[in-house]
């Protein structure tokens, strides 16, 4: 199994081009079974969860061209499946997107019930709900879950208990080719969401509102295909940009959208760290004493739980009391424990970590609990006096492209081990 190993201590400076966004272009790919004719998928990061959804869909009949470097040109014309098998689901929770464009394009489908990173019991009720609503059967049996709608969804006014992320696109996707208009209230707001419903209108959609809590969908008989480039990662912007506060680092962090980080910036900054806002980069310089911050983590445009692990290791080595609360998932503080084996001063109540700063982190041997838990320790890691070794990397591997190869650019002495 490779691990990573961090040697901490080295001031990073220098220009990181961010890829496009894991969660933008996961929800894309499984939206792409809706069209009938080809897509060319641009600014596509080369990650194993991208690899995972794209086997879904081989095993539903669709063909996908990877040859070029960051483009996947998919061609759904041809569906002749309506299964997502087990082992791709439990690997990724993600692969759970292609049930509303399934329902849509096929009328059925036939799911393992999801799987993905030990962050709470996330369960799907709110999407399953939402497919009834839509007219569709579910059954559920045997570590399945399976719908049905073969005289096709019927459009209707949907109250959604939490703006959940997932349930939103599954949503879009099984509404966008519904008999009559669906309303989602109470919807998801996230950047990704509205990639995705750019995505859907682009091949011939009427989705209208998405970015905010209410959004209509007129179903369309057919979605087509065409050309679409993914939105930038603003969650691996977000951990350059705190890596850069944290080692009095001076970092341009390009190819994002500054309206997507302004929740992180505005902590950034609070802390002490220098944030400037270009058109498509974010410049940071990172102080010589960080101060300690809150954070509470919320659905967009609040600050993302999707950064809440990488923020703390900012509180660990900043000056006083910091605390932060999760509100999003029941179960997000594995990385606590691993910050407090480096030497960190963490106490956990609930959903809230109460943080002492010290001087100094200590390098040891650390686990990549989850994918953000993970790249956490890599910035840990790399303020850290010593060397930190970072073992279950796989986490990693699945959401941040060319990690080691961006830090050690940036002047980071990290390096990838067997
Ligand atoms: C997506 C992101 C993930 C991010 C999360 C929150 C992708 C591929 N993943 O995950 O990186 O951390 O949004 O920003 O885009 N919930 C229910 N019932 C449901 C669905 C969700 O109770 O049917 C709960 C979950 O358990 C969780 C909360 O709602 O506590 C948020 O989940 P959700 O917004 O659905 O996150 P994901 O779409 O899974």
């Amino acid at each position: 199994m490779d691990r990573l190993l961090v040697q901490g201590g080295n001031k990073l400076k220098g220009i990181v081009r961010i890829s496009g966004a894991k969660n933008a272009v996961l929800p894309i790919i499984a939206a792409a079974i809706l069209g009938t004719k080809k897509s060319a998928l641009l600014e596509v990061p080369n990650l194993d969860d991208v690899q995972t959804i794209c086997k879904v869909l081989e095993c539903l009949g669709v063909k996908i061209d990877n040859t070029i470097p960051h483009t996947l040109k998919i061609d759904s014309s041809n569906i002749i499946g309506f299964e997502a098998p087990y082992e791709l689901v439990t690997a990724m929770r993600a692969s759970f997107l292609v049930m509303g464009a399934l329902l849509a394009r096929v009328g059925r489908a036939k799911i393992s019930q999801p799987g993905g990173c030990a962050i709470g019991s996330r369960p799907i009720d709110i999407h399953l709900k939402g497919f009834e609503a839509l007219g569709a059967k579910i059954e559920q049996g045997h570590g399945y879950i399976e719908a049905s709608a073969p005289h096709g969804l019927v459009g209707t006014t949907i109250y959604m208990d939490f703006p959940s992320v997932g349930a939103t696109e599954n949503l879009i996707m099984a509404a966008s080719m519904a008999k009559g208009t669906t309303i989602i209230e109470n919807c998801a707001e996230e950047p990704e969401i509205v990639d995705l419903a750019n995505y859907v209108n682009m091949m011939g959609g009427k989705v209208r509102g998405a970015g905010t809590p209410t959004i209509r969908i007129d179903g369309v008989k057919e979605l087509t295909g065409g050309e679409h480039t993914v939105i930038p990662d603003r969650i691996e912007a977000g951990t350059f940009l705190v890596a850069g506060a944290i080692g009095q680092g001076d970092i341009v962090v390009e190819n994002v959208l500054c309206e997507h980080l302004k929740p992180l910036i505005a902590k950034l900054r609070e802390a002490g760290a220098l944030v400037e806002e270009g058109i498509d980069a974010v410049h940071v310089v990172g102080p010589k004493t960080l101060k300690g911050i809150t954070v509470k983590t919320l659905p967009y445009p609040g600050f993302p739980t999707d950064m809440q692990a990488q923020m703390m290791v900012l509180m660990c080595i900043a000056k006083g009391q910091s605390e932060v609360t999760e509100t999003v998932f029941e179960n997000r503080f594995m990385h606590v424990d691993e910050l407090v084996r480096m030497g960190a001063n963490i106490r956990t109540s609930g959903r809230t970590a109460m943080i002492d700063g010290v001087k100094k982190l200590y390098g040891c041997q650390v686990k990549a609990t989850d994918l953000r838990a993970g790249a956490a320790m890599v910035l840990a890691g790399l303020v850290a006096d010593g060397t930190t070794e970072i073992t279950d990397i796989y986490h990693i591997d699945r959401g941040y492209e060319n990690i080691v190869q961006k830090f050690r650019q940036l002047g980071a002495n990290i390096e990838r081990v067997r």
